[in-house]
């Protein structure tokens, strides 16, 4: 059983285009506490890349480190073609990162917050005005302008500290965690803002609870657990590491449940084969699971049997594994088991 799973995709991933960030056996420990266990990376330049893993796993360890805040204790990484220990200078003046916890000084107003950005960049004065003026409309905060930050809501403060990141044109920008906290609405429109920059050929580098967030933005995703990546590809690459899907019948009547339930254990259907020595259902949601691919072929020959069977679901439904089932899978304590599913739920196999 592999103890990391490395899969490859053009999708982002071809190695021969120029690195944005590579690192090789990156390693950080606090006390006798090892945060990062010898972590490689390799994202290319104008794809979006995102660090999942579960609190504490050490996606900050890793930002920090590739944005030059703190010292990795082993393993080499250059970020946009500098070596990180031997010119962190160059590193930083080629990115930009925004913090898991906000960098916005709610004291003074958000034009005065970029302002201020625009300074420590050296940018002169004129130059400082136009590009504030510029980000600050573009992300939809010219009117609270002269408020103090203060008084912002969570996803302008967090839109702010975007736009703070962005005042020197950086070509490559960490994202700690960019919508945590958000409601939808600010959520979406985050995902739109770093679409937009990913258009416009910047690399981002982001870290996030949210598996939807990966899914919707990301060209390549990491798992990180236990100081590893567990499991690295596109999101499709690790869905299908983890083949949950099925189709999910519910009843309201037990009877229907139960004869449901001994036809499909009896049934000669290839996908929905009963394990030997399967166990009964005992579900107290009554509902029932056939395994599938929730390929459209699949999906008829299931119906054709129900039909045949006179089993009548009063509900049915199609589930393809996403990237909790991977998440749930690859992360917390137990070793990653690629083909098997994290949370075996009804037992029709
Ligand atoms: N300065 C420090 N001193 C000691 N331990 C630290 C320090 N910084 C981080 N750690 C520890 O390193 C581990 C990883 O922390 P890190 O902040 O990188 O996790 P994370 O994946 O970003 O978590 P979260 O999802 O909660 O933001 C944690 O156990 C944390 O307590
Ligand atoms: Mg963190």
């Amino acid at each position: 059983m592999p103890s990391s799973v490395m899969l490859t995709s053009n999708r982002g991933g071809d190695h021969a285009s120029p690195a944005a960030v590579s690192a090789v056996g990156l390693r950080k420990s606090y006390g006798d506490r090892t945060v990062l266990d010898g972590i490689d990376l390799h994202i290319p330049a104008g794809s979006v890349f995102a660090l999942l893993g579960p609190n504490g796993a050490g996606k900050t360890t890793a930002v920090k480190i590739l944005s030059t805040l703190i010292t990795a204790d082993g393993g080499q990484a250059r970020v946009a073609g500098h070596d990180l220990a031997a010119d962190p200078q160059a590193v930083r003046a080629a990115i930009g990162v925004t913090g898991q916890f906000s960098a916005v000084d709610g004291l003074i107003t958000g034009e005065e917050n970029m302002l201020l950005m625009a300074d420590l960049h050296h940018l002169p004065r004129r130059e400082g005005r136009r590009v504030a003026a510029e980000l600050l409309e573009r992300f939809d905060l010219t009117d609270a302008a002269k408020k103090p930050a203060a008084t912002y809501s969570g996803g302008m403060k967090r839109r702010l500290d975007i736009a703070m990141t962005l005042v020197g044109g950086p070509r490559i920008i960490f994202l700690d965690e960019p919508t945590t906290g958000l409601d939808p609405r600010s959520r979406h429109s985050m995902w739109q803002i770093i679409r937009e920059l990913v258009t416009g050929g910047v690399t981002v580098f982001l870290t996030t609870q949210y598996l939807e967030e990966a899914d919707q933005l990301a060209d390549r995703i990491a798992v990180l657990d236990g100081g590893r990546i567990a499991a690295e590809g596109s999101a499709e690459e690790l869905k299908r590491l983890v083949p949950g899907g099925h189709v999910r019948l519910r009843f309201t009547d037990p009877a229907a449940h139960r004869s449901a339930a001994a036809a499909l254990r009896e049934a000669a259907l290839p996908h929905a084969r009963p394990r030997p020595g399967g166990r009964t259902p005992a579900d107290e949601a009554l509902a029932l699971r056939i395994p599938s691919d929730g390929s459209q072929r699949e999906l008829r020959s299931i119906l054709d049997w129900l039909d045949a069977a006179g089993i009548e679901a009063d509900e049915l439904t199609v589930h393809t594994p996403d990237l909790d089932d991977v998440f749930f899978a690859l992360t917390g304590g137990t070793d990653p088991q690629p083909g098997r599913p994290g949370r075996p739920e009804e037992d029709v196999r």
